[in-house]
């Protein structure tokens, strides 16, 4: 249950009362929030962050989650507030009074700063495996031998996280603009660890390539599947405008008629693509932790656009799709 304790300090910033309180929360957790009393109500949610980040330094405005209070026990999401309303807009009737919940989301980084460290690893690493002498000096003796296919699988490997950092700057049009910075270190582990595992078995000096044929059919793919996903994502970048706002919307056209996650779909099979002209044990086990980690949101994104365009009060509904890989899921 949560309680609310210590009245920390009362002070006044522009036109607001702020009544600064500590919030317990099931005796567990304990974080800083304040409760705002809020008597005149002319400024919009974006002037009451600044307001805050004013009188504390820490809490830059995309640090900050503003709320509505929820009824005690309530189990549902309280509503956030948006930045470009107005405060009136959130006052119950014409009371004029205004209880908003502040809670400190902890120091932030860019999603574009976020997606950059993930991708810069494997982009670095896995050449570090294919042009310097790491397998000499982790032990192993005699001359390396560079098979056609380990070169080109470094020239798809880099190709493709270039292309993503590309993106990251470029095309997508992200609608939250940071998130915690502990995610960079879960993430870089993510993509710096796996990139590292695979790069070292596929130029492992004691390596087997496939045979020609495989190699072609396998890169040729996954080229063509790296070409549909940069589609898709131009195709979901074009739902929104571009300072990210437009909220999601139904995507469509090429995949995105037949599947939800058209994007997450051509990502899959390149990256099945790579694994067929490379094969290895370390290439398929990322196939397989990504194929879940994207089912997963996909699942959510899917269900999130279902209830968004539920064909109610006008809004169109949501066509019949797959969600990521059709004809199973
Ligand atoms: N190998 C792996 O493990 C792995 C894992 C994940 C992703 N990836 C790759 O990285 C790419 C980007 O990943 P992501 O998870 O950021 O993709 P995402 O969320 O599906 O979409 C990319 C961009 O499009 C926007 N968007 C998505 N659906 C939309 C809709 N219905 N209406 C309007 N805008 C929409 C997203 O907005 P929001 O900012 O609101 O989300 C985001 O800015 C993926 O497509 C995939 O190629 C690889």
């Amino acid at each position: 249950m949560t309680q609310y304790v210590t009245p920390l300090v009362l002070f006044e910033i522009f036109q607001f009362h702020f009544l600064f309180v500590s919030l317990e929360n099931g005796g567990k957790e304990r974080f800083n929030f304040c409760l705002f009393i809020v008597l005149i109500l002319q400024a919009t949610v974006a002037e009451l962050q600044e307001a805050i980040h004013k009188r504390t330094k820490k809490f830059y405005p995309s640090r900050q989650r503003l709320t509505l209070p929820l009824p005690p026990g309530s189990k549902e999401r309280p509503t956030i507030l948006n930045y470009k309303k107005s405060l009136k807009d959130y006052c119950d009737g014409n009371s004029g009074n205004l209880i908003v919940v502040f809670k400190d989301l902890g120091p932030q980084v860019s999603y574009r700063t976020l997606f950059f460290f993930e991708y810069i690893g494997p982009l670095l690493l896995y050449p570090i495996f294919y042009y310097f002498p790491v397998y000499q000096f982790l032990g192993f003796k005699g001359e390396r031998v560079i098979h056609p296919v380990q070169t080109y699988a470094l020239y798809y490997w880099c190709f493709h996280y270039f292309k993503r950092i590309m993106e990251t700057f470029f095309v997508h049009r992200f609608s939250h603009a940071t998130s915690p910075v502990s995610n960079v270190f879960r993430n870089c582990a993510y993509y710096w660890t796996f990139g590292s595992y695979i790069a070292y078995y596929v130029n492992h000096p004691l390596y087997s390539p496939v045979s020609d044929l495989q190699m072609k059919i396998g890169f040729g793919f996954g080229v063509l599947c790296q070409i549909s996903n940069f589609y898709c994502h131009i195709l979901l970048k074009n739902l929104r405008s571009p300072d990210g706002t437009g909220g999601y919307q139904i995507p469509r056209g090429f995949l995105f008629n037949i599947v939800t996650c058209a994007n997450y779909t051509t990502e899959i099979y390149q990256w099945l693509g790579f694994n067929i002209a490379t094969q290895t044990v370390a290439g398929y086990i990322f196939l397989v932790v990504a194929f879940f980690i994207m089912t997963n949101w996909a699942l959510a994104k899917h269900l999130r656009l279902k209830k968004l365009f539920d064909g109610k009060d006008g809004k169109p509904k949501y066509p019949c799709r797959w969600i990521i890989l059709p004809p199973f899921l």
